[in-house]
């Protein structure tokens, strides 16, 4: 495990296969997120994005929590003493890693799941594009047990992947769920023994890191885009990032991958990807 520059130990990074182990690391207080999580987050997220050796993100946790939520102490509590401009930049600059940066990320994000999850976690799950939880992983929406309502963006996180029974239910009951729930309802893509989890997670950074990068980074651009779209506006901007992926895609892909299957017939596109 590494601490790079421009952060401290409240997050850990590792890079192994190409793959960025992010671990929020602060197991004693179930990795709540206070500022300091905030901005090494952001560090580390300015960094991977310059590191070639980093091809697919993953998120965890240290310890047996993902993430407790904020920190209702130093995230909410002493922050309200702070100039209220200090305090909507922290603010804002947690909304930019936990969700717009995760989810609008240069390449592949997966959250692996091997613990407590709770409230504003939810925002960096759904924020990423995947995630893999363990079968005992505990998760809440646990804002009404202590008197708020799911803010940040969380309610409208969980409206976007569960679906209106279980939001509802789970935002008003506040109940915990397990991870073999979450991958029932979709929430997650699937759940695994905790001792699983890590090659589970690995795997699928291995089938991501072997497609096409640029055309990764147009598809979830592009998904999230078009679910807020019309059907006509939808069909140009896909046929308009197409064109323009193609046309950006250093490495040729679209060809590679045509002339290999119609000319070489050395693969089948549709049980696998061309060799890049
Ligand atoms: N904010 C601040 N501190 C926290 C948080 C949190 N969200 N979660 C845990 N901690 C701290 C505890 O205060 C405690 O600190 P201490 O050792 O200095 O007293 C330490 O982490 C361990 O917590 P315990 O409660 O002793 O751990 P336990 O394993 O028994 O329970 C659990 C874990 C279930 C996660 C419990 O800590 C909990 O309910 N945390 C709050 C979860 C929550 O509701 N999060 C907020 C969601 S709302 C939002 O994010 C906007």
């Amino acid at each position: 495990e590494t601490s790079g520059t421009g952060w401290g130990n409240a997050v850990t990074v590792s890079i192994e296969d190409g793959v960025a182990w992010v671990t929020m690391n602060r197991p004693d207080k179930r990795n709540a997120i206070n500022p300091a999580i905030v901005r090494e987050m952001t560090a580390v997220f300015d960094a991977l994005e310059a590191d070639d050796a980093a091809e697919v993100i993953v998120i965890t946790g240290a310890g047996d929590a993902f993430s407790a939520g904020q920190d209702l102490k130093e995230y909410f509590r002493e922050t309200e003493s702070w100039p209220p401009h200090e305090r909507d930049k922290l603010f804002a600059q947690n909304a930019a890693w936990q969700w717009r940066r995760t989810m609008f990320y240069r390449k592949p994000t997966i959250a692996a799941v091997n613990g407590w999850c709770f409230g504003g976690a939810f925002q960096i799950l759904i924020g990423c594009d995947l995630a893999i939880a363990s079968d005992d992983a505990t998760f809440g929406l646990s804002e009404i047990n202590w008197g708020i309502i799911p803010a940040g963006i969380v309610t409208k996180s969980v409206s976007m992947v569960m679906s209106q029974r279980d939001a509802m239910y789970y935002i008003m009951t506040g109940e915990t769920f397990d991870g073999k729930q979450a991958a029932e309802m979709k929430l997650v893509n699937k759940s695994v023994p905790a001792d699983q989890l890590r090659a589970e997670a690995s795997k699928l950074a291995q089938t991501l890191r072997a497609k096409n990068p640029n055309v990764l980074r147009a598809c979830k651009t592009a998904y999230h885009h078009v679910r807020q779209m019309g059907w006509e506006q939808s069909l140009d901007y896909l046929m308009a990032k197409s064109d323009q992926t193609t046309f950006r895609d250093k490495s040729r892909g679209a060809e590679k991958g045509m002339s290999q299957f119609i000319d070489e017939k050395k693969y089948r596109p549709g049980l696998g990807a061309y060799d890049k």
